[in-house]
């Protein structure tokens, strides 16, 4: 299918999307972040747009254009993930955490930048607050998507973590066989068991995630 000719599966709905990785600082020139490219959650709001659903995308630091359709806020941390993210749940009707999201943030971190010596370094760091079990420990969260990339144990890893967060939708994957690439592989995992999506190009894949998503949440409206 062109871009214009996908079917209206999310026509009226409001989709929020976390992409990329966050950044916590260390000094004034360093921070601790994870690997992600923002690919895989740009086409996902891409393929939400062209579903017909108004989309919100909260993106740390990529180096990608803003998908067409998305109205973007820009954030480094995961503590500006979070305030950006709790300022627009409330209108969200489907709810989609791609972004790799540091688990933890520097305790002091340093406003100039620190000098090296020859001794060890230590840094102190405390957990950064989970955006997406936030969403989904509220009362009448909107319908929440997860993203579990793992790089072992993949369908039992991610079993574990759409219970413990609560997901009624979760797209797991390798590490090994998503970060920086051009295409991709999920496995999806809902109340009804797994969906493979074969490896194919990030938009394609993103177009069937969003199919999937729509099934399920109109399933969810009756
Ligand atoms: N996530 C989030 N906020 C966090 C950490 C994760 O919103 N502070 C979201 C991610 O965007 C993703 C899902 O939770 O949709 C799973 O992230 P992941 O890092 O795989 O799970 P964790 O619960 O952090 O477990 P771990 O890193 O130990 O595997
Ligand atoms: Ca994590």
């Amino acid at each position: 299918f062109e871009a214009g000719l996908q079917p209206k599966l999310l026509l009226g709905r409001m989709v929020l999307i976390t992409a990329g990785p966050t950044f916590e600082r260390i000094d004034a020139v360093r921070g601790i972040t994870n690997t992600s490219s923002g690919k895989m959650g740009y086409a996902i709001a891409r393929a939400a747009y062209e579903a017909g659903a108004e989309v919100i995308l909260v993106s740390g630091e990529t180096a990608l254009p803003t998908p067409v359709g998305s109205r973007r806020i820009n954030v480094q941390s995961a503590q500006q993930m979070l305030n950006a993210v709790d300022n627009e749940i409330a209108t969200a009707d489907i709810f989609i955490g791609v972004a790799a999201v540091s688990d933890y943030y520097v305790l002091n971190p340093s406003e100039q930048k620190i000098k090296k010596d020859a001794h060890i370094l230590t840094l102190e760091l405390g957990p950064n607050p989970d955006i997406l079990a936030n969403i989904t420990a509220k009362p009448n969260p909107p319908f929440c998507v997860g993203f579990a990339a793992e790089s072992e144990n993949l369908l039992e890893y991610a079993e574990a973590k759409r219970k413990r967060k609560k997901l009624p939708l979760l797209a797991a994957n390798l590490v090994q066989q998503a970060m920086g690439r051009e295409d991709n592989e999920l496995i999806l995992l809902d109340d009804s068991g797994e969906t493979r999506l074969t490896r194919a190009p990030k938009l394609d894949i993103a177009r069937k995630l969003i199919a999937h998503i729509a099934r399920l949440y109109d399933a969810e409206q009756t």
